[in-house]
């Protein structure tokens, strides 16, 4: 602290005109020492690359925080924001308009209320968190949440809208000298509120937006010779599924129209509606293009920094470096076809109900086998005991109206002798695998305040006898009947072209991909909120451990409480990830909750509370 004070007394000796004219950010993409020649040089070091940190840095126990004497003065600010090209921003919450102050705005708050649950009014915002309760729930409007006030909380403090990878070196090589945390955020869908952070930084990567396709791409030794696009990191699954439809192609993606699948859902793995196919989203990368810790700009791919390209396919966003483009394989258009349909427990009852789901559970290897996927939840209604099962959809890409009833049309006869339904469900072939997903899966309601998910991954091991299949349904009933809301993928993640990378050894064993989600009242009290939190972590979230030994969660779409997280989230990956990200963030420039490394540090956050509101702090060492 006290040499940080020298430091910063001593740098703010040296003369810098922010107004100055004559400054201004180059056009090349890449850094150059040229860039910095316009900052006095006793500042110059802030913004470099490839520095190593005082020892006092890197051992100080806390990341610098607003009100630090530490903490960068307005007018070094002002410098990073010349360099960035004036991109540099302090966005307040946009719930404030809800709140007194001066933006106050009824009409605002009333249309930011009318819209909150939909992910378009959230990515195109700097800050916001998909999962408020993960950023403290300080400033939500108040007919959704009254957080009584407008507080910044778990968001960041300032966020580089970056449109160059010049931005984002700037961005990490600044936090990285200065102590200040980092954050990464691209469309804030995370769950688990790895997208923001108290007192930070923000990298905003959305506006990394340039699509090419390449019609012959050729790796020997990842095994690939054909069509490839290259997508700028902040392209959205509705982005790159409509560029490549237009070339007749189709990349695997995330189900969610506006997850940024080139940001942390590739990075962290990725299930797709076409994995069954072709496997997980990571398998599908052939390079990326990444600002590493220390500040270079570099390209991993299976010749350059392969350590690296094998730890971004898997290893979890905001760890690593920053993506700025992903070259991924590109697989022809298909025909799909599509099924959505419902039943619930009213008429039937309660042992009918389970007994269909049962009957379902007997063709799970075989629709997987068969490059399927499908998508349901079982969603319970407490106080009238209503449950209902929605398969929201059924997808088969690459089948035929025919090939599909063939693997459904069973099902179907055992639901119909249960008396579940007088006819066959609807069931569509579209002609592309575009048209079939543009209509099949309705955009998801998102900012969720009082409910949080985990999940598990259950192997074929889970469905090799009867009694395994008994033993599963028993404990997707028991979720059912602890009011669990429940989410789950029948699908497979087998890269066909079998090549190695980080993402979690237990995806390859995966049939069924299972979340369910504790709700708590909303006017909890935090140590409420924590007690139901926990007795979800290691109560039904254990149960589900417990039937499926050795297995993993899925860590984009996880509990922040899930324990031995890196065994979990990796597998049998894990070890050579902690030595990798020993490599290459010496420093943890990077962190996010349940991150690989992130065991060193904790969120302090002010209401003891799993969330981002607080300092970011290494945990004592016993
Ligand atoms: C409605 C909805 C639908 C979803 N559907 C699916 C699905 O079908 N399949 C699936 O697998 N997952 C799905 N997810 C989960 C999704 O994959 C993750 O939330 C994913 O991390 C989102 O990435 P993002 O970049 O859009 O989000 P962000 O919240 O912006 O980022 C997520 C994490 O990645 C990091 N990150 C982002 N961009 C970069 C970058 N360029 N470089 C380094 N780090 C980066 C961030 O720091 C953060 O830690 C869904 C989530 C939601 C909310
Ligand atoms: C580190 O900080 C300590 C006090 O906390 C100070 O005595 C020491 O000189 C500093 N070292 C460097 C290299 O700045
Ligand atoms: C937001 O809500 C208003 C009022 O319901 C509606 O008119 C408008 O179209 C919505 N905007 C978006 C982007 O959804
Ligand atoms: C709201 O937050 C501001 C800023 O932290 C604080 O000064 C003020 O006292 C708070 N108001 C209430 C009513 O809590
Ligand atoms: C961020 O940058 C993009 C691209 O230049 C621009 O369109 C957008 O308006 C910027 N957003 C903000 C909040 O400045
Ligand atoms: C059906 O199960 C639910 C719990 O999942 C329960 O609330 C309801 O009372 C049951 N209905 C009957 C008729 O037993
Ligand atoms: C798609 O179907 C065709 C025709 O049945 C088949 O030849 C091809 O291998 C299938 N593609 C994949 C990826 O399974
Ligand atoms: C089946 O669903 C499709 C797509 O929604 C629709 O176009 C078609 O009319 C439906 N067919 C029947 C018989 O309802
Ligand atoms: C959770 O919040 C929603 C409103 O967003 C509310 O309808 C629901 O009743 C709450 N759940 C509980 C258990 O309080
Ligand atoms: C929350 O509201 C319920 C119902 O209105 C009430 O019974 C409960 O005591 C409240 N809890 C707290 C912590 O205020
Ligand atoms: C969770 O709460 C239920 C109901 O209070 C209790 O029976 C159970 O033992 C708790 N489980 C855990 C792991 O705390």
């Amino acid at each position: 602290m006290t040499s940080s004070m020298l430091f910063w007394g001593t740098a703010l000796l040296a003369t810098f005109s922010v107004a100055a004219p004559s400054i201004r950010a180059s056009d090349s993409a890449r850094l150059c020492d040229s860039d910095l020649e316009v900052v006095s040089s006793s500042l110059r070091s802030l913004f470099r690359s490839g520095l190593s940190l005082s020892p006092n840095k890197s051992t100080s126990r806390c990341k610098v925080f607003p009100g630090d004497a530490a903490w960068p003065r307005e007018e070094v600010w002002d410098i990073l924001n010349v360099l960035t090209g004036k991109r540099l921003l302090k966005p307040k919450p946009q719930a404030r308009v809800c709140y007194n102050g001066p933006d106050y705005d009824a009409a605002k708050c009333a249309q930011l209320t009318a819209n909150w649950t939909r992910s378009y009014t959230h990515f195109i915002d700097p800050i916001e968190m998909m999962s408020p309760f993960a950023q403290g729930l300080t400033c939500t409007p108040p007919n959704i949440f009254d957080s009584h006030n407008c507080t910044q909380g778990g968001f960041p403090v300032y966020v580089i809208n970056a449109t160059s990878p010049k931005h984002v070196q700037l961005g990490v090589n600044f936090a990285r000298n200065t102590g200040v945390r980092l954050v990464v955020r691209n469309t804030g869908h995370d769950f688990l509120g790895k997208s923001g952070g108290a007192g930070s930084l923000s990298i905003w990567t959305n506006h990394f937006k340039s699509m090419e396709f390449i019609p012959k791409f050729e790796d020997r030794k990842l095994g690939y010779s054909g069509p490839a696009i290259k997508a700028g990191s902040g392209v959205q699954a509705f982005e790159a599924y409509k560029f490549a439809h237009e070339h007749g192609t189709v990349v695997v993606g995330g189900e969610g129209e506006t997850v940024g699948i080139f940001g942390g859902y590739m990075q962290g793995g990725g299930h797709s509606p076409l994995s069954s196919l072709y496997g997980i989203g990571a398998d599908q990368v052939l390079a990326f293009e990444v600002v590493k810790a220390d500040g270079t700009f570099v390209t991993a791919d299976s010749t350059h920094n392969t350590d690296l390209f094998w730890a971004l396919r898997g290893g979890g966003g905001s760890t690593f470096g920053v993506v700025t483009s992903v070259t991924v394989k590109a697989h022809p258009e298909m025909v799909t076809t599509s099924s959505s349909f419902s039943f619930t427990n009213a008429n039937i009852g309660n042992e009918t109900f389970w007994k269909a789901v049962r009957a379902y559970l007997n063709y799970f290897e075989v629709n997987a086998d068969a490059g399927t996927y499908s998508y349901f939840n079982i969603i319970p209604t407490a106080w009238s005991g209503a449950i209902s099962f929605n398969m929201v959809p059924f997808f088969a890409p690459n089948k035929t109206l025919a090939e599909t009833h063939a693997l459904l049309d069973p099902w179907f006869k055992e639901l119909k002798d249960l008396g579940i339904f007088k006819a066959n469900p609807n069931v569509t072939e579209y002609p592309s695998f575009y048209e079939a997903w543009r209509n099949s899966f309705p955009l998801e309601v998102v900012e969720k305040i009082n409910a949080t998910t985990g999940s598990r991954m259950f192997p074929r091991e889970n469905f090799a006898t009867e009694e395994k299949k008994d033993e599963l349904l028993k404990n997707i009933r028991m979720s059912t009947e602890n009011n669990r809301v429940q989410v789950h993928f029948n699908m497979k993640n087998v890269d066909p072209a079998n090549v190695d990378n980080a993402v979690n050894s237990a995806w390859r064993k995966n049939i069924m991909f299972s979340q369910q989600a504790v709700r708590w009242p909303v006017n909890a009290t935090a140590a409420e909120r924590l007690a139901i939190r926990k007795n979800f972590t290691f109560g039904d979230m254990q149960r589900w451990r417990d039937i499926s030994p050795g297995a993993g969660s899925y860590l984009a779409e996880a509990d922040r409480l899930e324990p031995d997280f890196g065994q979990a989230f990796w597998g049998t990956k894990y070890p050579r990830l902690l030595k990798l990200k020993a490599q290459l963030d010496p420093h943890d420039v990077f962190f996010a909750a349940t991150s690989v490394g992130s065991e060193r540090w904790k969120v302090e956050s002010v209401d003891g509370l799993p969330n981002e509101n607080g300092r970011l702090c290494r945990v004592e060492q016993s």
